[in-house]
């Protein structure tokens, strides 16, 4: 059944209060549930919980057992019909952790009992109004085995502690502010734990805690940190400050996504916080610090206000990641003169549009294109999606672009001012920051920007440029279109979508890269940003004294996709000279991207590809020699664009003649440019030489650089390039130059070779989970990997499709990212195999896996066929859970 947001309807009752008391065990848990309800609505509406997977012990209202014919009961819901305004209902009901698969509700994972409950996995530990707009008070009375699980968390504070007969224990916790279910949380289990008290801005203490599995205790210091970093940046960048007297964080080796936000508990992918120099590369230790500030930053976006319903998920995921990448950028730039800030923060920039080209724009071209407020959905668990999380963030973005800094904080301000406490929608958010941008901007508002929360696809805006030598005058002519995509093609595909609202920030420059002042409109300075609010507009800029080369969506200003036609030499000189580094970086791109796209199109006549290869190689040669230009953006501009974000840009799809491409060029890349891989990485071994490992950024920026130098240097079979890479992979001090070494010999090394380091990694690494996840993904994405590589490493003993850490290191990473060895009937089979395999286990793991192929209706015919039967395979298969359906048959629907 489709879920309408039009259909929203405010629940009849009120549940003030939830008193929970579980007695845990894996195989049978028992939830005692007692809440009291007031109906809100005089009329005779129906009390209608949600339940899956449950067992009834008993019911009763006000102490009356309720017999069966009082209430109905069927897979999904327990309907009462309550007569009196106010009263005590009391559910008993038991579940099954242990054989809970799906990772939502109560489950166990390892020895320990976790919960996850967004978005609607509290169905699944007790009846209840499972919805984000009922919010209650909740008291949990915790009890179990004392030696089994020592341990028992849940949200708010500890009340009190006690043992029981039997060697049982019970702990009693409250939570003060009242929350929907979905941030309800249980933890039970035997952890080392991490803390630190700290005293917050209004002088308050709070006592920060990191739970783990026993023996982990020593890779959880770098996520204690980042969790007092965010607790700090949180009071200095937003004003927001940690409202509880204890905030603890949990790692979980079975989980089905990142992070969870729930109130003072939040859990997590043990993957997101465990890291050491040892096991850690620096990416993971990034990634730690964004995930680990995400959900810190949820506890006011997020937790202090809510979402009123589900349709309403990017108004706390949306802001939240922005508010991530915003904190992730601060601690680049930290300490930093301000040109080498705004390049450390352009870093994290451009990893970020990286992540939205990669899996957004895919989407918003596909069968599952979204508004980041869908309309929508048949399982929400399939539209946690990004664009709801990155789509949604650009679309903050955009807003604090135009009220500027202050402006957006005297937003946030309001926004809470108005709906600290509530359950509210994205207008609501809009309407707080318009307040802010009409008084800002007399005569603007923000009713053309509102349409991004409305409209999917990925707009186009095409620039055209006309300079006028003999009045010194520029014209530029912006157009925007928004083609339909997804079920707008079904529904409606021949209107007309609306102009949207894009801010665009540009600049012009002089043949010889000098930046020209923009002057236009009463508006002045180097880099302009333009309101375009209509389909096409012209700005006339004066006093330009020569032909211009613009330099366009300045920092990525607007999630669009910019058309221009520029030369060749255009770009280079962009990439050369640029002022602003995004666009700088940009144009590198988009002069590697003609040469693969060149390369992939005409693999024989690549005359023209030749010359265009020769510019790109001699512009990075300089870029690696400019000294003002950071390592860290240096790897950035020498990283050819993904496979992913290639095939957008190819109709039809053609991926095999992609991949083989990337490999040429990176191969004609290696040669051409030997002595600057050879400069680098000799400098940056120079640089990194005596130190002792630390994730920060600048390290951290040199030893991509150095490891980039070497597997181009290996890429182009330089010679001793392989026994180096062997060398740093045996003598490495930490992970990163552990993997920087193993990787190139896994894509290029003689099998004796590259079988004698793996095996070494496996055996050095055995111990450690999340070590292991990367030897599988290492071997999943390598070239020469088969579906049969694959198969056998399935049969390995260390694997398991129960683990999503593991299924996704081995089976998504091959059928996403393996361009070389999925495209095959063989690779769409095993795809499909594994969808439905995991679908009887995890349905919403199962679910994005059934994405893979997502843009197989623009393939090229061969692959597009084989893909099809594949997916109608799918489609066949009786009792496909909510989630996989919807995914497919959206796939071959449109
Ligand atoms: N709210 C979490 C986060 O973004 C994601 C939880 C999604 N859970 C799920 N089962 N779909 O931080
Ligand atoms: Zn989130």
């Amino acid at each position: 059944p489709t879920i309408l947001r039009q259909d929203y309807t405010p629940y009849p009752f009120r549940i003030p209060t939830v008193d929970l008391t579980f007695d845990l065990a894996p195989g049978l848990t028992q939830v005692h549930s007692r809440l009291s309800v007031e109906r809100i609505h005089p009329e005779a509406a129906p009390l209608v919980l949600n339940g899956e997977a449950l067992n009834l012990i008993s019911i009763s209202i006000d102490g009356h057992v309720l017999s069966p014919e009082h209430y109905q009961l069927d897979d999904h819901q327990l309907i009462l019909h309550p007569e009196k305004a106010a009263f005590t209902l009391e559910i008993i009901s038991t579940c099954r952790p242990a054989e809970n698969t799906s990772l939502m509700g109560l489950y166990q994972s390892g020895h320990s009992l976790f919960t996850q409950c967004e978005a609607e996995g509290f169905r699944r530990i007790t009846w209840f109004a499972d919805r984000p707009d009922v919010m209650s008070r909740y008291t949990v009375t915790l009890q179990a085995d004392k030696t089994q699980f020592p341990h028992l968390l849940s949200n708010g504070n500890l009340l009190h502690h006690q043992a029981l007969p039997d060697g049982r224990h019970q702990a009693v916790w409250e939570d003060p502010h009242p929350k929907p279910c979905y941030l309800f949380a249980l933890v039970a289990g035997d952890f080392d734990c991490r803390e630190k008290t700290i005293t917050t801005r209004s002088g308050r203490q709070a006592l920060l805690q990191v739970y783990c599995d026993k023996g982990d205790y020593p890779r959880t210091a770098w996520a204690l940190d980042c969790l007092e970093r965010s607790v700090l940046w949180d009071e200095s960048r937003f004003n927001l400050e940690l409202d509880l007297d204890r905030f603890m964080i949990v790692a979980a080796r079975d989980f089905n996504m990142g992070a969870m936000e729930n109130k003072g508990l939040n859990i997590f992918n043990s993957a997101y916080v465990l890291a050491d120099a040892q096991t850690a590369t620096d990416a993971s230790f990034e990634a730690i610090e964004s995930v680990i500030g995400h959900e810190y930053f949820h506890n006011w976006t997020g937790n202090r206000i809510t979402c009123r319903d589900w349709f309403q998920l990017s108004l706390k995921e949306g802001l939240t990641v922005f508010r991530d990448q915003e904190f992730s950028a601060d601690m680049m730039a930290r300490g930093l003169p301000d040109s080498a800030a705004l390049s450390a923060r352009t870093v994290k920039r451009i990893d970020d549009v990286t992540a939205l080209r990669t899996a957004q724009f895919p989407e918003d071209a596909g069968p599952m294109a979204h508004p980041i407020r869908p309309d929508s959905y048949q399982e929400i668990g399939n539209f946690y999606t990004a664009t709801v999380y990155e789509k949604g963030a650009e679309v903050i973005r955009m807003q604090h672009t135009l009220l500027g800094e202050p402006g957006f904080q005297a937003g946030m301000a309001e926004y809470f001012r108005r709906h600290d406490g509530q359950a509210v929608t994205c207008d609501d958010f809009v309407n707080a920051m318009d307040s802010v941008y009409r008084q800002q901007a007399p005569g603007k508002d923000l009713a053309a920007f509102r349409r991004w929360y409305a409209q999917a696809g990925t707009p186009r805006v095409s620039v055209d440029l006309q300079y006028d030598p003999q009045t010194a005058q520029c014209v530029l002519t912006l157009s925007q279109r928004c083609d339909p995509v997804g079920v707008e093609k079904l529904q409606n595909p021949a209107v007309a979508k609306p102009p949207l609202h894009i801010p665009f920030a540009l600049g012009l420059l002089g043949a010889d890269g000098s930046p020209i002042l923009l002057e236009t409109d009463g508006l002045s300075g180097e880099t302009l940003v333009l309101d375009l609010t209509q389909t096409t507009q012209t700005w006339v800029f004066k006093n330009v004294t020569q032909r211009p080369v613009p330099s366009l969506l300045r920092n990525f200003s607007a999630p669009v996709i910019v058309e221009y036609n520029y030369t060749d030499e255009e770009l280079a000189l962009l990439a050369r000279k640029d002022p602003e580094p995004f666009s700088r970086w940009e144009a590198g791109q988009s002069l590697a991207t003609r040469c693969l796209l060149a390369m992939a199109g005409k693999q024989g006549q690549s005359g023209t590809a030749k010359a265009a290869i020769d510019l790109l190689a001699a512009t990075w040669a300089d870029i690696a020699g400019d000294a003002s230009l950071s390592p860290a953006y240096k790897t950035r501009v020498f990283t050819l664009p993904s496979e992913r974000v290639l095939l957008e840009k190819m109709s039809p799809i053609n991926p095999p003649a992609l991949a083989l491409a990337r490999r040429a060029l990176r191969r004609q890349l290696g040669q051409a440019l030997q002595d600057t891989w050879q400069t680098l990485y000799d400098d940056m071994c120079a640089t990194l030489d005596g130190q002792t490992y630390s994730p920060d950024a600048a390290s951290a920026g040199a030893r991509a650089l150095k490891n980039c130098a070497l597997a181009y240097q290996v890429a182009a079979t330089v010679s001793g390039a392989l026994e180096r890479a062997e060398r740093q992979y045996y003598n490495a001090d930490n992970m990163t130059d552990r993997m920087g070494g193993l990787t190139p010999l896994v894509n290029h090394a003689p099998e004796d070779v590259k079988t004698r380091a793996l095996a070494h990694f496996y055996d050095q690494w055995q111990a450690n989970p999340l070590v292991i996840d990367r030897w599988f993904a290492l071997q999943a994405t390598a070239s020469s990997t088969t579906v049969a590589d694959v198969q056998a490493l399935m049969a390995h003993p260390a694997f398991t499709l129960r683990n999503p850490n593991r299924a996704r290191s081995l089976v998504f990473q091959f059928c996403l990212n393996n361009i070389q060895g999925v495209y095959c009937e063989a690779g769409y089979a095993f795809w499909a195999e594994q969808v439905m395999a995991l679908d009887q286990i995890n349905p919403e793991i199962a679910a994005r896996l059934a994405r893979a192929f997502d843009h197989w209706g623009r393939l090229v015919p061969k692959e597009r066929q084989a893909i099809k039967l594949q997916l109608e395979k799918i489609m066949q298969r009786p009792s496909l859970s909510r989630n996989v359906y919807e995914i497919i048959s959206k796939a071959l629907t449109l």
